[in-house]
């Protein structure tokens, strides 16, 4: 039998987990130094690695399942119960192909001009404002534009509440007690708001274009040739609406970036060889977002003589190895620039999981995300000018996920 993995002594350190966030597994790599150990959290065993061969035996189908990873508690505010983050197999790939039909070029052509349109049609009202928090508006115009290009109806009178529900989902699901019940309130509302948009398309009594998410999802056929139940359906609509609003707290922590290094701004300004790519990328690596990902062991294996037995949980470090030192020059540093000649790689940059999109379970909504965050952070550098007034800033690396305590005040906003 193989090497004994590193173990952290003590009985259980979920609670560690919940005040340590981010630096909760990266912290004990260093004090074990290994990529590799052994904890205990939830009441269970949980071997936690980093680093780029760590992922790709993480994302090794043959290795790893989700059935049993994901919590109860995160699936009843982040996920939605039983959906495609849940899924193996077969079953998975069918599902992931629903979500991956979405995002066709002239799909995303389209997306690029509806998140313009969406930033622009604010520039008056902020005019007459005298600050506004960017985090809070930047949810909400994420949520508009989730909707217009999902095929969602929406209307002025509810979008803020919607906004609101989605964002609570998104942050409160590391949350316990009040903030937790929060989030499972919002999701209760979201998912029935969005069922009923299902069973009206289904009774033909709504007609969303034929390539919206919308028309997929609800028309959508599994392996056994039948439709997703209504409340599945919801949910898997609800996959796509709520993690684009999700984006808001990306383009937070952009707007942070320009603001902390000034010369960040003019580059992005002027876009010379595709700069703004390249922010959006160091954006993306730099800020904690997601901590980690889980799955559990196939069957037995053994990998670098370390034995996984069938059932343990394994967490992916995410934020860990988008900062790890054998992959990362300096890697606390924020460095656009490394984006230039990055030798890409699946397993070395996974702020959104990592492998291959349709094999695995790597996000469905990455070249979104990449889009809708420069089309956003290039409005906020070339088509408005604001102050950012004296605020607290800082973000607290042991609250998951991670937001600046002043969310972004801007005040003086003027179109440029
Ligand atoms: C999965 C992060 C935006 C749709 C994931 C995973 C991560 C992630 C870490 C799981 C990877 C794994 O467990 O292996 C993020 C972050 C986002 C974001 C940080 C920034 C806002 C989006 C967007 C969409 C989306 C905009 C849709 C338009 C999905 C879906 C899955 C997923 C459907 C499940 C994929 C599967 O299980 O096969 N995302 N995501 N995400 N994401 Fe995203």
């Amino acid at each position: 039998s193989g090497r004994s993995i590193p173990k952290e002594k003590g009985l259980d350190h979920t609670l560690a987990l919940l005040k340590e966030g981010y630096n909760f597994i990266p912290e004990r790599r260093s004090e074990l130094q290994s990529d590799i150990f052994q904890t205990r959290i939830l009441g269970q065993k949980a071997i936690c690695i980093a680093g780029e061969e760590a992922a790709s035996v993480f994302y090794d189908e043959n290795l790893f399942t989700r059935k049993g990873a994901a919590p109860k508690r995160v699936q009843k505010t982040l996920f939605g119960e039983n959906a495609i983050q849940t899924l193996d197999g077969e079953e998975h790939k069918q599902r992931k192909r629903m979500f991956l039909s979405m995002m066709t070029p002239g799909r995303l052509d389209e997306l690029a001009k509806i998140t313009r349109e969406q930033w622009r049609a604010k520039i008056p009202e902020w005019e007459q404002r005298d600050e506004i928090v960017l985090f809070h508006e930047a949810e909400e115009i994420m949520c508009r534009i989730a909707c217009q290009w999902a095929g969602v109806p929406i209307t002025e009178v509810e979008v803020k509440q919607r906004a609101i529900d989605f964002g609570t989902m998104i942050d409160t699901f590391a949350s316990v007690g009040e903030r937790y019940r929060e989030g499972k309130k919002a999701r209760s509302r979201s998912e029935e708001w969005i069922e009923k948009i299902i069973k009206q398309i289904r009774a033909k009594k709504l007609h969303p274009l034929e390539n919206t998410a919308a028309y997929i999802i609800a028309w959508h056929r599994d392996l056994k040739g039948k439709l997703l139940d209504d409340r599945m359906a919801a949910i898997e609509l609800i996959n796509i609406l709520r993690p684009i609003v999700a984006i808001g707290r990306f383009v937070t922590f952009g707007a942070l970036a320009l603001r902390d290094y000034p010369e960040e701004r003019e580059k992005v300004k002027d876009d010379q060889g595709g700069y703004s790519q390249l922010f959006v990328q160091e954006v993306r690596r730099f800020y904690p977002f997601g901590p980690f990902t889980g799955a559990r062991v196939r069957e037995d294996f053994t990998w670098r003589d370390y034995e996984f037995k069938k059932g343990t949980l394994v967490l992916l470090d995410i934020y860990g190895t988008n900062h790890h030192p054998d992959l990362w020059e300096h890697p606390e540093e924020f460095r656009p620039e490394r984006f230039k000649d990055w030798k890409e790689s699946p397993f070395s940059f996974i702020p959104q999981g990592g492998g291959d999109h349709y094999m695995g379970h790597r996000c469905a909504g990455e070249w979104v995300t990449v889009l809708v965050m420069k089309e956003s952070l290039e409005f906020l550098t070339k088509e408005i000018t604001y102050d950012v007034p004296t605020q607290d800033l800082t973000y607290e690396m042991g609250r998951i996920p991670a937001l600046p305590n002043s969310r972004f005040i801007i005040k003086n906003i003027q179109q440029s």
